[in-house]
């Protein structure tokens, strides 16, 4: 039987660091706030404002190109999790194939917030398993700056930019993308949103006035869904194919909260020791946190691992997906 596996990892983030103190800076807030209700210290910022998320993946998928010596033209589909697409009506995938030279292959982009990556890994895995595809490129990336209030202090400590990039191809050996369980909720939306500037509510002078266009977030209301929905898929998926914490290497966590990732880990009684974090140095990237983690973890990652990647986010989304490494 034909697994799908991941068999490289490049990621991408920002030169600019925003650090808690220049937020101090900019809004009513304190670093020792920040640190303590998120454990974020500072997040990357893409500044140039001729770049926006392609820039960011190409960069990702580029490293993966390299590390495999792959030719862009072996490439066959590339599917590029975001939420913040370079543009409405057009294909942020499209254009990254086209600046990469991935001439044979098609792609879309794939929306599920928070859970992008790990929706469009198993999406990916699905056209690896069947065999229709051999080399198939998800990268989870977003340019979550661009929709960022940096007058609303609930919201702008919270968020940086950035992305990774998979290879994931055919294996033999059983490893790979193992299985998921995931769910939604569309009840999340009046929690979580950008009201406006899609079709529901187009933009206009009066939305952009009402700072419509930049996110919103009801924090303490998601942040218990969050724990709810994350620990119980792990347990599911840990449960359905006959795995205790101790046959878990690694869980995966978004990246939106450390006292969140700290509360699924009590929850699910899996050791911190085994939780991969790097919200520290980079904040909420949505859909990239998840493949940032696996790229900076790869060189501690061995053959066969088991690993869980987690996630929550806007939909509401969630979900885990059980991996061998
Ligand atoms: N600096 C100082 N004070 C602040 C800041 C800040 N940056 N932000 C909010 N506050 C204040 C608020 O104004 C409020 O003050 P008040 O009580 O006088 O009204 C108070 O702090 C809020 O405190 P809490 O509600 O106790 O804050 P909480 O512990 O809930 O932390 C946070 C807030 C960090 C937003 C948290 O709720 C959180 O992380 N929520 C979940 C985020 C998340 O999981 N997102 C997931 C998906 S994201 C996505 O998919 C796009």
């Amino acid at each position: 039987k034909l697994t799908a596996a991941i068999t490289a990892v490049g990621g991408y983030v920002p030169e600019y660091r925003l650090t808690n103190q220049e937020l101090e800076s900019i809004v009513e807030t304190s670093d020792e706030w920040i640190v303590t209700r998120t454990g974020i210290k500072e997040r990357r910022i893409l500044k140039d404002p001729e770049k926006a998320t392609s820039d960011l993946a190409i960069e990702a998928i580029s490293e993966v190109l390299r590390k495999k010596q792959l030719d862009p033209k072996d490439i066959e589909c590339i599917i590029c999790c975001t939420m913040t697409p370079d543009m409405q009506l057009t294909v942020t995938a499209a254009y990254i194939a086209w600046k990469i030279g991935a001439e044979n292959a098609w792609g879309y982009d794939f929306t599920a917030a928070c859970c992008g990556f790990l929706y469009g890994l198993t999406t990916a895995a699905s056209y690896v398993e069947s065999g229709r595809y051999k080399k198939v490129i998800v990268v989870g990336v977003d340019n979550m700056s661009a929709f960022v209030d940096y007058q609303d202090r609930n919201t702008c400590v919270l968020f940086g930019d950035g992305g990774a990039a998979v290879l994931v191809e055919p294996n033999t050996e059983g490893l790979g993308v193992i299985d998921s369980k995931f769910g939604t909720n569309g009840y999340g939306r009046q929690l979580m949103h950008q009201k406006a500037g899609g079709s529901l509510k187009p933009a206009s002078h009066a939305t952009i006035d009402a700072r419509e266009h930049y996110a919103y977030m009801d924090g303490k209301a998601v942040f218990k869904y969050a724990v709810t929905c994350m620990s119980e898929s792990i347990t599911a998926v840990m449960k359905k194919n006959n795995l205790s914490a101790a046959d878990i290497a690694w869980i995966v966590p978004h990246q939106a909260n450390l006292r969140i990732i700290e509360a699924v880990a009590k929850e699910t009684g899996m050791p911190m020791d085994k939780i991969m974090l790097n919200i520290e140095k980079y904040g909420n990237t949505i859909a990239g946190t998840i493949p940032l983690c696996l790229w900076e973890w790869e060189p501690r990652l061995n053959k066969g691992d088991n690993i869980i990647l987690v996630s929550f986010g806007g939909g509401f989304t969630w979900g885990a997906t059980l991996l061998k490494w």
